[in-house]
C-alpha cells in the first residue's frame, strides 16, 4: 500500500479546506428502540415516556467536568462514542470560542488539559493532532485537543480544564495573509 505524509506546513492548510477531516470518533450504533410508553402504576392512566432516542441509556452514560476559565465547574452527561467537542456543543455548555473549527483539526480552540492518569491511557495522538497542538496557548504535557478525544465508560468522572487562553490558527492564517497583501 501507497502512503504518503502531507509536508507539515501544508497540514493547516488542507484542514482549513476540510480535506482531511479528522474526526476519530464514532459514536457507537446503538439500537435506537422507539419510545415506548409504560405503565407507571397499574391503577393510574399517568404514562412515562421511557429510551427517548438520542438520550444515553444509563450503561452508556459518561460524567464529564470541565473547569472553565473563570473556574466555574460545567457538568456534562456525555455518551460514550461522542468526542469532548461533541459534548460542549451538544449540551451547549458555555466555553467561549470552543470548537471553531469543528473538529476538522484546524483551529486549536478545542485545546483541553487532562489529569495525567487519564492522559496516559487515552488513545494515541496523531501527528496531526500534534501539529496543532504545537500552536495552541497554554500547552501543557497533558494537553489534547478535545476534537480527537473520545468518551469511555472508564473515563466517567473525568474533570479536565479549559486552558485561559484560546488560539484559532484560522484566524492567525487570516492575518499572516492580510499582512502580506
Ligand atoms: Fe478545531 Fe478541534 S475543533 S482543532
Amino acid at each position: 500500500m501507497i502512503t504518503w505524509r502531507v509536508p507539515r506546513l501544508f497540514r493547516p492548510l488542507l484542514n482549513g479546506l476540510n480535506i482531511g477531516k479528522a474526526q476519530p470518533c464514532k459514536v457507537a450504533e446503538h439500537s435506537q428502540a422507539p419510545a415506548t410508553l409504560q405503565p407507571e402504576r397499574s391503577f393510574s392512566s399517568t404514562h412515562r415516556l421511557h429510551d427517548v432516542p438520542g438520550d444515553p441509556s444509563s450503561a452508556e452514560r459518561v460524567t464529564v467536568h470541565f473547569i472553565n476559565r473563570d473556574g466555574e465547574k460545567l457538568t456534562a452527561i456525555a455518551k460514550e462514542g461522542e468526542s469532548l467537542l461533541d459534548v460542549v456543543v451538544n449540551q451547549n455548555l458555555g466555553i467561549d470560542g470552543f470548537g471553531a473549527c469543528e473538529g476538522t483539526l484546524a483551529c486549536s480552540t478545542c485545546h483541553l488539559i487532562f489529569e495525567r492518569d487519564v492522559f496516559q491511557k487515552l488513545d494515541a495522538i496523531s501527528d496531526e493532532e500534534l501539529d496543532m497542538l504545537d500552536l495552541a496557548y497554554g500547552l501543557s504535557d497533558t494537553s489534547r485537543l478535545g476534537c480527537q478525544v473520545c468518551v469511555k465508560k472508564s473515563m466517567d468522572g473525568l474533570t479536565v480544564q479549559v486552558p485561559m487562553e484560546v488560539s484559532d490558527l484560522r484566524r492567525q492564517m487570516e492575518v499572516g495573509k492580510q499582512s502580506k497583501q
